[in-house]
């Protein structure tokens, strides 16, 4: 299994970088890639770390080597937030950073798997597929935006309200990764109920979760170590579903013949191919509905903007 890092040096690179050294499965490799000259540094220290994965680095003018034979493509490569900023400020600088990464994919390792972590992932993964396609090698089985954050997320804030242990709990979160396209659905966490108060206060605090790292990090950037955690999660799931075993994770994926939009986040069983199943999300509250039907707007509109900012 080969696994590339685009954005290694970054705050999520590393994170996400040090938890695969130390949890992909012996034999693997780690490609670290980033246009900081910091990366073959970054791989040297994770190096030294005594696991049987072997790891490299490359720098700018390396992409080619780093993606060639990859499995599994990670792109947290970016400009994060600052306090005051929505993910759709980061559009101008992202947009083209993800266009150029996707298309050295596309060149050098098409038959990857790639979880798109760079914002805004509603748009980011629209320009992706818009690329792939351009270039002849889009499979959107393949194609995934990491919403694992939401998840992991929903999880720590319930246990910690309701006193249970984190492992526990699991919440279903759907639409996409951005402020009300954030969708829990609270309805559906076995086990656990909630009052109409609760439901409110939590799904709000779900969706500006990002942005209660932003101003609390004050201008010094967005969620790093628990995005790690979540794309490391996702990675992790992957490569066990592409070694067989069945493995349903939450992701922002393309839905074809779905009234909700284009790109919309589900349960997907995962397997060796990338999606499997695209599975339903089940039957939703009142207030969940109403939610879901309030951010498609605006959510098709993240996704359109992707899909012009390839197309012009
Ligand atoms: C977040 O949700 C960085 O988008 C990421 O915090």
């Amino acid at each position: 299994m080969k696994v590339a890092v685009l954005g290694a040096a970054g705050g999520i690179g590393q994170a996400l970088s040090l938890l695969l050294k130390t949890q992909l499965p012996a034999g693997s490799e780690l490609a670290l890639y980033d246009v900081s000259p910091v990366v073959p540094g970054v791989a040297v220290d994770l190096s030294h770390i005594p696991t049987d994965v072997a790891v490299s680095g490359h720098g700018k003018d390396d992409l080619a080597e780093a993606l060639t034979g990859c499995d599994i493509v990670l792109i947290p490569a970016g400009v994060p937030r600052k306090p005051g900023m929505d993910r759709s400020d980061l559009f101008n600088i992202n947009a083209g950073i993800v266009k150029n990464l996707i298309e050295a994919v596309a060149d050098n390792c098409p038959k990857a798997c790639i979880g798109v972590i760079t914002n805004p992932v509603n748009t980011t993964v629209a320009i992706a597929a818009e690329v792939l396609k351009a270039k002849g090698v889009y499979d959107k089985n393949k194609l995934f935006g990491v919403t694992t954050l939401d998840v992991i997320r929903s999880e720590t804030f319930i246990a910690n309200l309701k006193g249970l242990k984190t492992n526990e709990i699991h919440v279903p979160v759907i639409g996409g990764h951005s402020g009300t396209t954030i969708l829990p659905l609270l309805s559906q966490v076995d086990g656990v109920s909630f009052t109409d108060e609760e439901v409110a206060s939590l799904t709000t605090r779900i969706q500006n979760a990002g942005t209660e790292v932003v101003e609390a990090k004050a201008g010094g950037g967005s969620a790093t170590l628990s995005m790690g955690q979540a794309a490391a999660r996702f990675c992790l799931s992957l490569v066990a579903a592409m070694q067989g075993e069945a493995v349903v994770e939450y992701a922002y994926v393309q839905v074809d013949g779905s009234d909700d939009a284009a790109f919309f986040a589900h349960p997907v069983r995962l397997g060796i191919n990338g999606v499997e199943e695209i599975l339903p999300y089940g039957d939703l509250s009142d207030f969940e509905e109403n939610a879901k039907n309030t951010m498609l707007e605006g959510l098709r509109g993240d996704i359109k903007m992707g899909v012009d900012f390839v197309n012009g």
